[in-house]
């Protein structure tokens, strides 16, 4: 079975302080392990770059470049960022936005420069005709709210933790839905019910990795070998063949994404 880790962040700092051979080791592992393809995820100008740098090292890795809205540095510095941001995506292997949306459970960065930062960037994806990648922790209606404002612009909400009834919503409006290794959390009953009403056409995998490692892993180091588990868990909870859930997620990515 072939996988498509739709969300990683494979360069973060983690994987050389606590994986013996640092990211490229990780990476081929993860590669030789069945993980065919992973998207590299960036949350600031600095690892978007490195993630592109990365994608150029190896086939089947693709960068998404963003800012994601606990790294919205200020209100003046937003124009700068967002030019440079609008470079990277030139790039062949920059397949995304990402990751970008609003966080309210950190409270470091106030929410009117998240929604700005968020904003911008969807601009950037209407202008470039480009898919994105949302983060939504705990602000599940200003992120419904600001994909509405944009309804040229679609994309995937990752590590998905609304309701079945948020996922219809955004099914409806054109969205894909990615789960993580949180469906595989035995109290996670939420994202448990969530993944039985995603359309097949709709459904993404990923580990963000080096967060959220599935079970029986959790509270260890996470790593695209693992989004084998949440495909597993996810077929388990549709009824279906893990075989199934890895051939339908991965035509979904590549279709998302525009990667042949
Ligand atoms: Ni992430």
């Amino acid at each position: 079975m072939t996988l498509f880790d739709s969300h990683a962040h494979c360069d973060d700092a983690r994987y050389n302080a606590e994986y013996e051979g640092g990211t490229d080791k990780l990476i081929k592992d993860c590669l030789e392990s069945g993980v065919a393809n992973i998207i590299n995820i960036g949350t600031c100008i600095e690892n978007s770059r490195a993630s592109i740098e990365l994608a150029h090292k190896y086939e089947g890795v693709y960068a998404s470049c963003g800012i994601h809205p606990c790294e919205a540095l200020g209100r003046n510095d937003v124009d700068g960022i967002i030019c440079e941001l609008e470079k990277l995506l030139y790039d062949e292997k920059a397949v995304a936005i990402g990751e970008i949306g609003l966080d309210y459970h950190w409270q470091d960065v106030p929410r009117d420069i998240q929604l700005l930062y968020f904003e911008k960037q969807m601009e950037l994806a209407k202008k470039l005709n480009i898919p994105v990648i949302i983060h939504d922790r705990e602000a599940h209606g200003d992120c419904l709210e600001m994909i509405k404002k944009f309804p040229e612009v679609k994309g995937v909400f990752h590590s998905f933790s609304g309701s079945p009834e948020m996922a219809r919503e955004l099914v409806k409006l054109g969205w894909y839905i990615s789960f993580s290794g949180t469906v595989t959390f035995k109290n996670a009953r939420v994202p448990k019910e969530a993944c039985v009403v995603v359309p097949s056409d709709r459904l993404l995998i990923e580990t963000d990795s080096p967060y959220l490692a599935p079970t029986p892993h959790r509270g260890t180091i996470n790593m695209p070998a693992y989004v084998r588990l949440t495909c597993e868990e996810i077929a388990h909870l549709r009824e279906v063949e893990p075989e199934e859930i890895a051939k339908i997620t991965m035509e979904n990515a590549k279709r998302l994404f525009k990667i042949k």
